[in-house]
């Protein structure tokens, strides 16, 4: 055995001596096949069709991993398993490739019931899932900082493109799909949680959008469910801001923080409201109906006092008074027509609320409009006992 293997070394010694050119041409040729090989390899048990050969279900859950990215709107974007399974930079992709002949050998030696259990747990609980894809990895795309940082931070690339991710670079890839920097920009759908600030309490993406990938869907919808158990349980951590709802005089406090301390986050979104800030238009007439606030705001869950929401609106306490040529002055009084009825009795149906838009003539008010509605000698006094109306105070 030695001796052959003698004798081998022997004869490629005699053929470098006698062809030293050829020699250096043949190892070149050698070393870039190598390479090639290698690199080969490493693009051929990246790709999804490789993954499939033990991930191979053709239905959403464990083992249905590469079916399940098929149909979401990352693989049409071509953001493939190694982007997301892997941390960006070249020793990332290196050390995923790695992990990825520790699945190999366990695929080998350990039962079946180990991979199902690793998938479930997996697909499942949010803090596993973090630990597989963390935030760096997501941010990497969906943020101009991040890339900007670990792109001067960490080898990107050695001359080859393994991977969608290398070439990565931020504004401009996020912009050439529409994104919006997540942490800085506008979302462009209904709902905006505010990702900076759910990131700076270590709150990870897949804590919101656990199966971003392998969800099923194209489009990955966040189940909100996820945000009314996190806020319970880590609830003193937690200040809703408060909303100011609508501008100028009408406008309306809203306490989120009180809220949530009494309601679960379904109990208003979304059947009362959207998750973003001005979404509800609001009118006078909604009041009293079972829509927005008013669905508890009635007197029977909490309570319809104007002034509890509205700082400014409420009845005036003093009289109205309308001038009128030749007759004593008409004196309206608030307080003494609130004590009987609602606002929305005479609000906005018949008056908004401000003095002097309406133009009233008696002739409307004897033919049952504004005043006359109820002054018709049936609800009210008439509207020609002229001096209960024009009054000399
Ligand atoms: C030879 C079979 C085999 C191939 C091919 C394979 N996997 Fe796996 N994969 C496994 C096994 C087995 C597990 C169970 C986890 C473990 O034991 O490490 C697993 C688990 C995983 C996990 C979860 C890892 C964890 O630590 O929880 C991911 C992610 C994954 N595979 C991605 C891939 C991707 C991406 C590819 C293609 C590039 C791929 N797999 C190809 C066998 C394979
Ligand atoms: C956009 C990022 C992204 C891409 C692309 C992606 N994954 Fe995942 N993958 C995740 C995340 C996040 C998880 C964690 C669990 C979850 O959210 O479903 C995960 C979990 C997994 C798991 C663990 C078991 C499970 O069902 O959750 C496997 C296996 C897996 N991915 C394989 C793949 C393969 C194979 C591909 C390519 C065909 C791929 N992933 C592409 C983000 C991605
Ligand atoms: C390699 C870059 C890349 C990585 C890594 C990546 N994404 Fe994406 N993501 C994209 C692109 C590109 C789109 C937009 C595709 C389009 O609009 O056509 C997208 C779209 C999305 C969307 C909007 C679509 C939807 O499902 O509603 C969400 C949410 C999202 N990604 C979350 C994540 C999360 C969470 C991670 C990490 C687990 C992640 N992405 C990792 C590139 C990436
Ligand atoms: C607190 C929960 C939460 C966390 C944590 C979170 N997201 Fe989101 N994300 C959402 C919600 C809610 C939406 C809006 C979804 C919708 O409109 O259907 C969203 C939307 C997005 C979008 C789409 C933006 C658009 O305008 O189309 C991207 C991309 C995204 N998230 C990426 C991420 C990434 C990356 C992380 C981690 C760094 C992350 N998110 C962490 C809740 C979260
Ligand atoms: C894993 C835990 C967790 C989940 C899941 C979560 N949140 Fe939060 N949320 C927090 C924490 C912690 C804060 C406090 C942040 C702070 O005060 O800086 C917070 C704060 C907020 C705030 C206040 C932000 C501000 O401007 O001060 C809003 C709004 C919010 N979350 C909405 C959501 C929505 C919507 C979802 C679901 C899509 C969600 N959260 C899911 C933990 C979570
Ligand atoms: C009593 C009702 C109520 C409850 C309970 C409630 N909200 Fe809201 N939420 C609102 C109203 C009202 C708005 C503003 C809507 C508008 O202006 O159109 C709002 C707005 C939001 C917004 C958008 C904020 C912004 O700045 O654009 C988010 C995010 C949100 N809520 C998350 C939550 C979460 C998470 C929970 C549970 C922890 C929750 N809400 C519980 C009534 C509620
Ligand atoms: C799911 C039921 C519910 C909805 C919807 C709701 N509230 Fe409330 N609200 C309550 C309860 C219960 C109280 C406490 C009892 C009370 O004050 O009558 C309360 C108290 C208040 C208070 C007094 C305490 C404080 O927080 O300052 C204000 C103001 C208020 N709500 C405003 C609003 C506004 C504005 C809206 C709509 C944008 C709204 N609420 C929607 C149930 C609700
Ligand atoms: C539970 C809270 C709440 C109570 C109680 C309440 N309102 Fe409002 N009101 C609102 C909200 C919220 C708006 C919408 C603000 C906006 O978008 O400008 C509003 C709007 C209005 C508007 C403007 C409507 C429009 O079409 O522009 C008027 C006027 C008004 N309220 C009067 C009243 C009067 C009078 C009362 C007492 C009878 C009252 N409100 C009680 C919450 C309340
Ligand atoms: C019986 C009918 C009636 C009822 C009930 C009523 N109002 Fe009025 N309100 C009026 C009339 C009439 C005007 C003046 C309209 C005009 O001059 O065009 C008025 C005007 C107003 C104005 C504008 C005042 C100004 O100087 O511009 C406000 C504010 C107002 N009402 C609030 C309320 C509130 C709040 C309630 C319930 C607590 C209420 N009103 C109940 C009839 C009523
Ligand atoms: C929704 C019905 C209603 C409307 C609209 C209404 N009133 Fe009255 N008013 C009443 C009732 C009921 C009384 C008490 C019964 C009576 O005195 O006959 C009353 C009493 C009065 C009184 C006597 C009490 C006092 O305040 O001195 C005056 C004056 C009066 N109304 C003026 C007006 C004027 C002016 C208008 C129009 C600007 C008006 N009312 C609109 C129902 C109405
Ligand atoms: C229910 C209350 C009420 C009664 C009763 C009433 N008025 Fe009036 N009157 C008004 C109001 C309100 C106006 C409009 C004031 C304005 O807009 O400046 C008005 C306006 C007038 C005007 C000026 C506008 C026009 O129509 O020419 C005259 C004149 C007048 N009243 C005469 C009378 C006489 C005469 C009677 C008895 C037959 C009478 N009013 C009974 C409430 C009343």
């Amino acid at each position: 055995m030695f001796k052959f293997i003698g004798s081998v070394v022997q004869q490629i010694k005699d053929f470098i001596v006698k062809n030293p050119k050829l020699s250096i041409l043949i190892i070149f040729v050698l070393i870039v096949g190598w390479v090639f090989v290698s690199i080969e390899s490493l693009h051929l048990t990246s790709e999804p069709e490789f993954c499939q050969n033990c991930h191979p279900d053709n239905k959403p859950g464990p083992y249905g991993e590469v079916y399940t990215w098929k149909q979401n709107i990352h693989a049409k974007a071509e953001v493939k398993c190694l982007d997301c399974h892997g941390m960006p930079g070249f020793t990332g992709y290196m050390k995923a490739k790695i992990g990825g002949l520790r699945d190999l050998t366990n695929f080998v030696l350990k039962p079946r019931e180990h991979m199902t259990r690793i998938l479930n747990m997996a697909s499942t609980d949010p803090h596993y899932a973090a630990h597989l894809v963390p935030n760096d990895i997501c941010l990497f795309c969906h943020t101009d900082s991040y890339n900007q940082k670990i792109r001067s931070e960490k080898l990107m690339s050695v001359g080859v493109k393994f991977r969608k991710m290398d070439g990565v670079k931020n504004p401009e890839f996020r912009r050439s799909y529409g994104l919006p920097d997540i942490l800085t920009e506008k979302l462009r759908g209904d709902i905006d949680p505010n990702h900076k600030k759910h990131l700076d309490k270590d709150v990870n993406c897949v804590d919101c959008h656990l199966g971003v990938a392998h969800g099923g869907e194209f489009r990955n919808k966040v189940d909100l469910k996820r945000c009314a158990e996190c806020h319970e349980k880590r609830a003193s951590e937690i200040s809703m801001p408060d909303i100011k709802i609508g501008s100028g005089d009408t406008a309306a406090n809203f306490s989120h923080k009180n809220h949530t301390a009494m309601f679960k986050c379904d109990e208003c979104h979304m059947k009362l409201f959207q998750m973003k800030k001005g979404t509800a238009k609001i009118a006078f007439d909604d009041h009293g109906k079972d829509k927005f606030c008013y669905s508890c705001h009635n007197n029977k869950i909490a309570t319809f006092e104007c002034n509890k929401c509205h700082a400014k609106i409420g009845a005036p306490s003093t009289p109205i008074t309308y001038k009128t040529v030749g007759m004593a002055p008409v004196i309206f009084s608030h307080e003494f027509h609130t004590a009987i009825f609602n606002c929305n009795q005479c609000h906005t149906k018949i008056w908004p609320m401000k003095h002097g838009v309406k133009k009233m003539k008696m002739d409307d008010l004897y033919q049952g409009k504004y005043c006359g509605l109820c002054h018709n000698g049936k609800i009210a006094f008439a509207s020609t006992a002229c001096d209960k109306c024009h009054k000399q105070k």
